[in-house]
C-alpha cells in the first residue's frame, strides 16, 4: 500500500533539468547578418558619413542666408534701372513715362522707340541724345532736345554702359512690357560703334540702325 520511498526519490532525481549547449539556429544568424548589412547600406546611402554639412549645417542666421539662392534675374536690374531713371530721365519724361508735351518731351509708354526688338536704338539715343522731329505713337514732337544723358553719367566707360543697360532694361520693362534684360555687353558694343560722335542723333539716323 505504501509506495516505495526509494523508487519515488530516484524518479525525482531523474527529472531534474540539465544545462547543455544548444547551437544557434542558422536562420537567426543569417537574419542578423542581413540586418547588419542592410543598416550599413542605409547608413552609407543616407548617413552622410557624419559630414558636418549634414549634421550641423548652420551655425548662424548669416550662415543660412549665405546658402539661399540669389535673387538675380531681371528684377534686380529693373529695380536698379528704376532709381537711375528717376535721377536722370524723370525730370523730362516724368516718373510715369507720360512725357511732358509742354516741353516737347515725348511719352515713353508704348513708344515704338522703347519697344523695339533690340535695345540698340534706345542705347544710342540715351548715349548721345536726340534732336529734330521724332514721331512717337503717330504724333510728331519737334520742340525739345534730349541731351547726351548717357555720356554725361558719372563713372568710367564700363560703369556708364552698365547704368545705361539698367535704365534701358527698366524703361523697356516698365513702359514697353519687354521682359528681356538689356545686357551691359550689348550697350558697350553699341557705344563702341558710336564713340567718336558728339552731335545728338536724329530720327533718320536711328531708323538706319537695327530696330
Ligand atoms: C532734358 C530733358 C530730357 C531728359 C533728361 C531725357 N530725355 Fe529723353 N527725350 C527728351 C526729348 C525732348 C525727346 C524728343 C527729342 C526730339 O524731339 O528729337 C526725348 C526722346 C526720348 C526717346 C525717344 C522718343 C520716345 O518718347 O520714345 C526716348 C526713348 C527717351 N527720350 C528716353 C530717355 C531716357 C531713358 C532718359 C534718361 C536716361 C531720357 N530720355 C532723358 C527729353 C529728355
Amino acid at each position: 500500500m505504501n509506495a516505495d520511498p526509494k523508487s519515488s526519490c530516484s524518479e525525482t532525481t531523474e527529472g531534474e533539468p540539465t544545462a547543455t549547449m544548444t547551437p544557434m539556429p542558422v536562420w537567426l544568424v543569417a537574419l542578423m547578418v542581413s540586418l547588419l548589412f542592410l543598416s550599413a547600406w542605409y547608413f552609407d546611402l543616407y548617413g552622410g558619413w557624419f559630414e558636418s554639412k549634414v549634421f550641423s549645417p548652420y551655425v548662424s542666421v548669416a550662415d543660412v542666408q549665405r546658402f539661399q539662392p540669389k535673387t538675380g534675374g531681371i528684377a534686380d536690374t529693373v529695380a536698379r534701372g528704376k532709381k537711375l531713371f528717376a535721377d536722370n530721365c524723370a525730370v523730362c519724361h516724368m516718373e510715369t513715362g507720360v512725357g511732358n508735351p509742354a516741353n516737347g518731351c515725348p511719352p515713353l509708354i508704348d513708344s515704338e522707340w522703347v519697344k523695339s526688338p533690340t535695345a540698340t536704338r534706345i542705347a544710342m539715343l540715351i548715349s548721345k541724345g536726340l534732336s529734330g522731329p521724332i514721331t512717337v505713337n503717330g504724333k510728331v514732337y519737334n520742340t525739345g532736345v534730349m541731351l547726351a544723358v548717357g555720356d554725361s553719367l558719372p563713372g568710367s566707360e564700363a560703369e556708364k554702359a552698365e547704368k545705361i543697360a539698367a535704365i534701358a532694361t527698366y524703361v523697356r520693362f516698365q513702359f514697353g512690357k519687354i521682359t528681356v534684360e538689356t545686357k551691359t555687353a550689348q550697350v558697350q558694343a553699341v557705344r563702341e560703334s558710336i564713340k567718336d560722335r558728339t552731335a545728338n542723333f536724329t530720327e533718320e539716323e536711328l531708323l538706319k540702325a537695327e530696330p
